[in-house]
C-alpha cells in the first residue's frame, strides 16, 4: 500500500437535522423531515431530530472534539429552513448567523469547512406547494444557495450542492421511507429531475462568487451474481437505475437509455435546456460510499451460473454489506468521466456498540472497517484515481433517519440522556491514523449473519 499523498484531505461528516436539533429556534422554519418524523409510523423508533445531538448549542465542544481528532476538514450541511424559512423570499440572518459563527470557529482551529447546501430538510413551506414534484422549488434551491455563498464565500472555498439525490427523490417520492413519505415511480423520477436541475441552476451561482462547486452521490458497486450475461445484463441495468441516473446527467451524458426504458418514464418534466443546465461543468465530484449489492437477473436459474460470487460473509447493523473492494471500480468510473477532483464524502459504518460502564466503546469492527475502506482508496490512488480527501461519517452518532437514534455510525458516542460525548476508540484510531502513527487493526470480526430487520 502506498501512503496518502501529504495535501490528502482527512475529515468526519455530518448533516445538520442529523445532529443540529434547536428546531424552533432563532426563527427556523419547518423542515419535511420535522413533519415527517412528527407523523405517526415513519420512524421505526418513533423518534424525531427536535433535539438530536443539540449541536445548535454545543457546536464549540463539537468543534473542540476535532480539533483534538486532527482532521483537516469537517463536512457539514446547511439546514435551509433556518436560512430561509419558508424555503423563498425573507431571509433569517439569524440563521446565518448561526453558520457563520461555525465557519470562524473552524477556521481558527485549523479545520476547512465543506459544507453542503442540501442534505434533505427541504422547507415545509415549499413541500406544501408541491416540493420537488413543482419546478419553482429547483429556482428557490438556486437563490437560496447564493444568499448562502454570498454570506460565506469570502471564507469557504469548496461547496456541494446536494446529498445523495437519490435518496431525497427515490426513497422520499417514490418509496415513501424518506420524507416527504410520497410513493409512486413518476414521483419519484419528476423529483429527481427537479433536484438535479437546482443543482445545475446553483453552480453558477457558487461559481460566480469565487468559489468550487460539486455534487455528492452515492452509489453501491453493483456487482452481477455469477458470469451469466442475464446476470450482468441485471446489474448494469441497476447500476443505470442508482449511481448513474444522477451521475450521467451532471456529466453531461443525459438519463441512461436503458433504464427510462425500463420505468417507462414519459421525461414530460424535462424542458429544452434542462440537460445543459444539469450538465454544467463543476470543479469537484463527492461519492458516498457503503457497500456493493449482488445482483442476480430473475430468468436464470442457479443451474445455469457459473463463476458464482460467494455470497457476502461480513454486514454492518443496517445490513449492508462490508465490501471495501467495491470502492475502487466507482472511483475509476469518476475518473474515467473525466472528474480530477474526487471526494469520499461519506463512509463508514453501523456497529452494535456496547459500552462499558463509563460508556467508553472499543469498536474494533469500525476501525477494522475504516482501515480497510483507506486501503481501498489507496489502492485507487495507486490507479491513478485522483481521491483528494475521506471524510468519515460520522462525527458522532445522530438521528439515522427512519431508524432514529437506534443505528449508531459515530466516531464519538453520543449519550441521549445527558447529550455527553464519548470518544471511542475508533476515534482514538483516527486520530493515530491522521498523524501517521497508528498501528493495525487489532480485530478482523468477520459477521457471519446479517442483522434481522431489513
Ligand atoms: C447516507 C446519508 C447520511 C447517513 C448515512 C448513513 O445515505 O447521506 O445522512 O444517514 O447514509
Amino acid at each position: 500500500m502506498s501512503a496518502f499523498p501529504d495535501d490528502f484531505t482527512w475529515g468526519v461528516a455530518t448533516a445538520s437535522y442529523q445532529i443540529e436539533g434547536a428546531v424552533e429556534e432563532d426563527g427556523r422554519g419547518e423542515s419535511i423531515w420535522d413533519r415527517f418524523s412528527h407523523t405517526s409510523g415513519k420512524i421505526l423508533t418513533g423518534e424525531n431530530g427536535d433535539v438530536a445531538c443539540d449541536h445548535y448549542h454545543r457546536w464549540p465542544a463539537d468543534i473542540e472534539l476535532m480539533k483534538e481528532l486532527g482532521v483537516d476538514a469537517y463536512r457539514f450541511s446547511i439546514a435551509w429552513p433556518r436560512i430561509v424559512p419558508a424555503g423563498d423570499g425573507d431571509v433569517n440572518q439569524a440563521g446565518l448567523d448561526f453558520y457563520d459563527r461555525l465557519v470562524d470557529e473552524l477556521l481558527a482551529s485549523g479545520i476547512t469547512p465543506y459544507p453542503t447546501l442540501y442534505h434533505w430538510d427541504l422547507p415545509q413551506a415549499l413541500e406544501d406547494d408541491g416540493g420537488w414534484l413543482n419546478r419553482e422549488t429547483a429556482e428557490a434551491f438556486a437563490d437560496y444557495a447564493e444568499v448562502v455563498v454570498g454570506r460565506l464565500g469570502d471564507r469557504v472555498a469548496d461547496w456541494m450542492t446536494l446529498n445523495e439525490p437519490w435518496c431525497s427523490s427515490l426513497l422520499g417520492y417514490m418509496a415513501g421511507f424518506h420524507a416527504p413519505g410520497l410513493t409512486g415511480v413518476d414521483n419519484g423520477l419528476n423529483a429527481a429531475h427537479h433536484l438535479l436541475l437546482a443543482h445545475g441552476l446553483a453552480v453558477p451561482r457558487i461559481q460566480a462568487a469565487g468559489c468550487n462547486a460539486g455534487i455528492v452521490l452515492n452509489m453501491d458497486h453493483m456487482q452481477p451474481a455469477s458470469a451469466h450475461p442475464l446476470d450482468h445484463a441485471a446489474a448494469d441495468l441497476d447500476d443505470q437505475k442508482f449511481g448513474r441516473w444522477f451521475l450521467d446527467p451532471v456529466s453531461g451524458r443525459g438519463y441512461p437509455q436503458g433504464a427510462v426504458d425500463d420505468y417507462g418514464w414519459d421525461m414530460e418534466v424535462v424542458h429544452p435546456g434542462d440537460l445543459d443546465v444539469i450538465a454544467t461543468p463543476i470543479d469537484q465530484i463527492g461519492l458516498n460510499y457503503y457497500s456493493i449489492r449482488i445482483v442476480r437477473s430473475d430468468d436464470v436459474s442457479e443451474a445455469d451460473r457459473t463463476e458464482v460470487v460467494d455470497p457476502p460473509t461480513e454486514y454492518t447493523e443496517m445490513g449492508w454489506m462490508v465490501a471495501p473492494h467495491g470502492l475502487v471500480p466507482l472511483l475509476e468510473r469518476l475518473r474515467d468521466y473525466g472528474y480530477e477532483r474526487i471526494y469520499i464524502t461519506e463512509s463508514g459504518a453501523a456497529y452494535p456498540d456496547e459500552p462499558d460502564e463509563h460508556g467508553h466503546v472499543d469498536d474494533q469492527d469500525r476501525i477494522s472497517y475504516l482501515d480497510r475502506h483507506f486501503k481501498a482508496v489507496s489502492d485507487a490512488i495507486d490507479r491513478g484515481v485522483p481521491v483528494k480527501g475521506y471524510f468519515v461519517w460520522s462525527l458522532m452518532d445522530n438521528f439515522e433517519w427512519g431508524f432514529g437514534y437506534s443505528k449508531r455510525f459515530g466516531l464519538v458516542r453520543v449519550d441521549y440522556d445527558t447529550l455527553g460525548r464519548i470518544p471511542k476508540a475508533s476515534y482514538s484510531w483516527y486520530r493515530d491514523h491522521i498523524a501517521g502513527v497508528a498501528g493495525p487493526p487489532q480485530d478482523q470480526t468477520q459477521r457471519a449473519d446479517p442483522p434481522a430487520g431489513r
